[in-house]
């Protein structure tokens, strides 16, 4: 009897956590570009302006301006801001994750 106590209590210890483990690969691979930016971008871009730079704000203007043309330059700036910006390497935003805020940068300002 007591055997099996122990393996009840076994079970269940590791069947939530792998059902922990799935929720949290969920809920990353399912956030969008949206999410992403209001999580780590919009302290200092809020709508999309700058807080910190005025000049460089995320407006099609502006990234023209400063030669930031496609999602693929948003993500450069991403991983080699420069002054004032926090670096967000691939730990902190996965390669695809940092494509949904580019797109999401592109769609949402880029008027
Ligand atoms: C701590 C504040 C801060 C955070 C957080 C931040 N940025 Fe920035 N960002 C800046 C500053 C300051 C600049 C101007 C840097 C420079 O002088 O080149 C900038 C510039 C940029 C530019 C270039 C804009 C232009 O017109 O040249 C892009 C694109 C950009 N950020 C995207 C992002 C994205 C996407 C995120 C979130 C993943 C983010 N930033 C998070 C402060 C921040």
């Amino acid at each position: 009897m007591k055997t099996i106590g122990m393996a009840s209590v076994l079970f269940v210890i590791t069947f939530t956590a792998i059902v922990a483990i799935s929720l949290n690969d969920l809920e990353a691979a399912e956030k969008t570009g949206e999410q992403l930016f209001k999580e780590h971008c919009s302290v200092c871009h809020p709508e999309g302006g700058n807080i910190i730079n005025p000049k460089k704000t995320l407006m099609k203007k502006d990234l023209v301006a400063n030669n930031i043309k496609t999602s693929d330059d948003v993500i450069k700036t991403m991983r080699t801001p420069g002054p004032g910006m926090t670096a967000f390497d691939k730990k902190t935003i996965s390669d695809k994750e940092a494509r949904n805020i580019a797109d999401f940068v592109f769609k949402k300002f880029n008027k």
